[in-house]
């Protein structure tokens, strides 16, 4: 029998974001990301700024922006600091080959933009959001609103070209009103259960014009960090 004790999935998160800390090393460029697990980490970094690291942030969404200057984090924008030593994000779901889907928050665009200028990725979550293969979450599509119907269209023709079933759904805010996120676009949800091939998926979502980016991240997450009741793991390059 494990005497491992129970611990909710926000300490789970919490404890993922403490493990990641451990990489931030003084003057290092950080991407911060978004989300309720990331949000963890930007706490924590904030305490270490308030002890006296010395770091500067590019945050990948508005809601991250105001969390870490409330802290005292220095930031900046990739236009200032288009090169980063080290992103921290979260994740909706991740597979053994690092790859993952995120945007369950809607700041997809931003995070893949700033995964992507930084050297280093760390993902952090706690061990629920393990997957073999992606796709129980509804994948996140961030797309134009100019035209968006035919590219609700296109999407679910892509989709089912691949032989993958679930239709695209326009992501709806709590007022009822379309979702809209920081740089002004839509989200579509698709909604698909197994995404066996990733990468079939991705080209051709990519090949659409309306469509902004998606929330497959592919060959961007070095490490994943995985909190759970027995302990904090990792996967990816050695730490
Ligand atoms: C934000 O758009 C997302 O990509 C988040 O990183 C992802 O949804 C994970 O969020 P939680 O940490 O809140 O589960």
């Amino acid at each position: 029998m494990s005497t491992a004790q129970a611990i909710s999935q926000d300490e789970a998160k919490r404890r993922a974001a403490a493990r990641a800390a451990e990489f931030v090393r003084p003057g290092m460029r950080l991407g911060l990301g978004t989300g309720s697990t990331a949000a963890f980490f930007v706490d924590i970094l904030g305490g270490m700024v308030r002890d006296g690291l010395d770091v500067v942030g590019v945050p990948t969404s508005e809601r991250t922006r105001a969390q870490a200057a409330s802290l005292g984090v220095r930031l900046s924008t990739l236009d200032e600091t288009p090169e980063l030593d080290l992103t921290v994000d979260g994740a909706d779901e991740f597979d053994a080959k690092l790859r993952l889907i995120k945007g369950g928050g809607g700041a997809l665009l931003r995070e893949k933009i700033v995964a992507a200028a930084s050297a280093r990725m760390i993902v952090i979550t706690d061990a629920s959001k393990q997957v073999d293969t992606l796709g129980k979450f509804p994948l996140p599509v961030e797309v134009d609103r100019f035209g968006l119907e035919s590219t609700r269209r296109h999407v679910a023709s892509a989709v089912a070209r691949l032989g993958l079933a679930g239709a695209p759904t326009l992501r709806t805010a709590a007022d009822g009103h379309p979702f809209v996120t920081d740089g002004g676009h839509c989200i579509l949800d698709c909604g698909l259960g197994r995404i066996p091939d990733p990468e079939a998926l991705a080209a051709a979502l990519v090949a659409i014009p309306g469509v902004v980016e998606h929330g497959l991240f592919i060959g961007l997450a070095s490490i994943v960090v995985i909190a759970d009741a027995a302990g904090v793991r990792t996967i990816g390059e050695a730490a």
